[in-house]
């Protein structure tokens, strides 16, 4: 069966967007520490772009790699840690960032983890999320895109590990 990719969110809208949001993120660490966690791997691409728009705040990065088990597609909030941080989080300010909060599952367990972990604060940022979805409450400060319930793929995300390579946002259609 062919496939192809309809664009759902150009790649100049995604870049202006990024740098509103990591505008919005330098102002409220201005002059301070912020401590980037990337959400491997659907999070890697969007974590690049945003943190080099980010000015005026001393950031370093983690990397982390959760898997999420449930029957068939959906998740069912069981989260095993796949790759944990490097660096400790006490006392820093974290920011969690992730490609889409979907029904919320992977989210709420992690910030729930990491926040066990004694960080001075925990944010996230989401370059997209579907909240027609949502399972659990997930407290997202930054989110770029609201989209509706499609399964969407690039700029890091993936269907079957293709097209996180894209730099638009789209929705894979079978002809
Ligand atoms: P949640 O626990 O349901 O919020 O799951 C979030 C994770 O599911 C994301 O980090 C993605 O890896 C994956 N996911 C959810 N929706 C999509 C989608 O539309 N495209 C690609 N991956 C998705
Ligand atoms: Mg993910």
């Amino acid at each position: 069966m062919a496939e192809h990719v309809r664009v759902l969110i150009p790649e100049d809208e995604i870049r202006d967007k990024i740098i509103e949001v990591a505008d919005k993120i330098s102002e409220a660490y201005k002059g301070e520490s912020l401590h980037l966690i990337c959400i491997l791997k659907g999070g890697a691409m969007f974590m690049c772009e945003l943190a080099k728009r980010i000015h005026d705040v001393n950031i370093s990065f983690d990397f982390m790699s959760v898997s999420s088990y449930g029957a068939g597609t959906t998740t069912s909030g069981i989260v095993k840690i796949v790759k944990d941080l490097d660096e400790p989080l006490e006392g820093k300010n974290v920011l969690i960032v992730e490609d889409i909060i979907d029904t919320g599952h992977t989210l709420n367990h992690l910030s729930k983890l990491l926040m066990s972990r004694g960080p001075k604060s925990i944010e996230i940022c989401t370059l997209l999320n579907k909240p027609s979805r949502r399972e659990k409450e997930v407290p997202v400060k930054y989110s770029c895109f609201e989209i509706p319930d499609e399964f969407v793929v690039g700029y890091g995300l993936d269907y079957d590990q293709k097209y996180r390579n894209l730099p638009y946002i789209g929705v894979v259609e079978f002809d």
